[in-house]
């Protein structure tokens, strides 16, 4: 995967598929990135595997030549968070996560410092990705917490914010993503979790999507976790759905 900075080019047409690596330790994640190097578009490590594992096993994939999603979610303060993305364009990392909800300043000084760090190592800025509502949340839940209690309107206030602060790319729930895909500019990348083909089981998903209606309804990117770590053979899950997309008509 590429991710260049401005134009936000990347070449997700060829290979969409983000596999997370939602799994507890480094020698599983290793096991599994081994496999699945030649047929996904990037790894996804979430806090579970980055405080058990830490940086090295990013050091790890890249060196192996994959591409890295960090999805650490960040959310404090201006300053924190910029040092917190320095971090994580020295690292090497592709994508990231900050949440929107962190607000305009911290949106902007996530940009900022993803920029200013790439342009000071020579290299391309990772694509920051901004996380509106969690799914776990609903209505009453995010009226309980003080914010505007339709989810629908509260992601898409958010994700406004985002783009607005200048974040080129979303998370969003197979349940947002055409809304989204008709508010938010062509050049904003949809990451989309919560994808399962046919005959997968749904586990605590409670609304999916195919790889081929996420891709057709806006989505950049596909994040998938037990489709593919869970199965017998993850490297044949991967390659099963990679056949599946409609990749050259893209
Ligand atoms: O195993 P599964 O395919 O459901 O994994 C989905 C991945 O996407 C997990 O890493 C999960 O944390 C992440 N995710 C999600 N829903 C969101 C945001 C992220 O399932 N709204």
């Amino acid at each position: 995967m590429t991710v260049d900075g401005d134009s936000c080019l990347t070449d997700e047409m060829q290979n969409p598929i983000i596999a997370a690596l939602d799994v507890p330790n480094a020698e599983m994640a290793w096991d599994l990135v081994q496999q699945l190097i030649p047929v996904v578009g990037a790894f996804k490590i979430g806090s579970e595997l980055f405080t058990s594992a830490g940086p090295s096993i990013v050091r790890s994939i890249r060196q192996a030549g994959g591409s890295v999603f960090l999805d650490l979610k960040f959310h404090d303060i201006p300053n924190t968070v910029a040092k917190a993305v320095a971090a994580a364009v020295e690292l090497d990392v592709q994508m990231l996560t900050v949440h929107t909800s962190g607000g305009t300043a911290m949106l902007q000084a996530a940009e900022d410092s993803v920029h200013a760090t790439a342009r000071r190592l020579g290299k391309t800025s990772p694509l920051i990705l901004g996380v509106t509502v969690l799914t776990s949340l609903d209505g009453n839940e995010l009226g309980a917490v003080g914010f505007e209690s339709n989810v629908g309107r509260q992601v898409e206030r958010l994700a406004a914010l985002a783009v607005s602060a200048g974040l080129r790319g979303l998370v969003c729930s197979p349940l947002e993503v055409v809304a989204l895909r008709s508010i938010v500019p062509a050049s904003v990348q949809l990451v989309t979790p919560g994808i399962r083909a046919e005959g997968d089981q749904a586990n605590d998903q409670k609304r999916t999507l195919s790889p081929q209606e996420a891709l057709a309804a806006g989505a950049n990117w596909l994040v998938i976790g037990r489709p593919i770590y869970a199965a017998s053979n993850p490297r044949a899950a991967a390659e099963k759905i990679l056949a599946s997309l409609p990749l050259s008509s893209r």
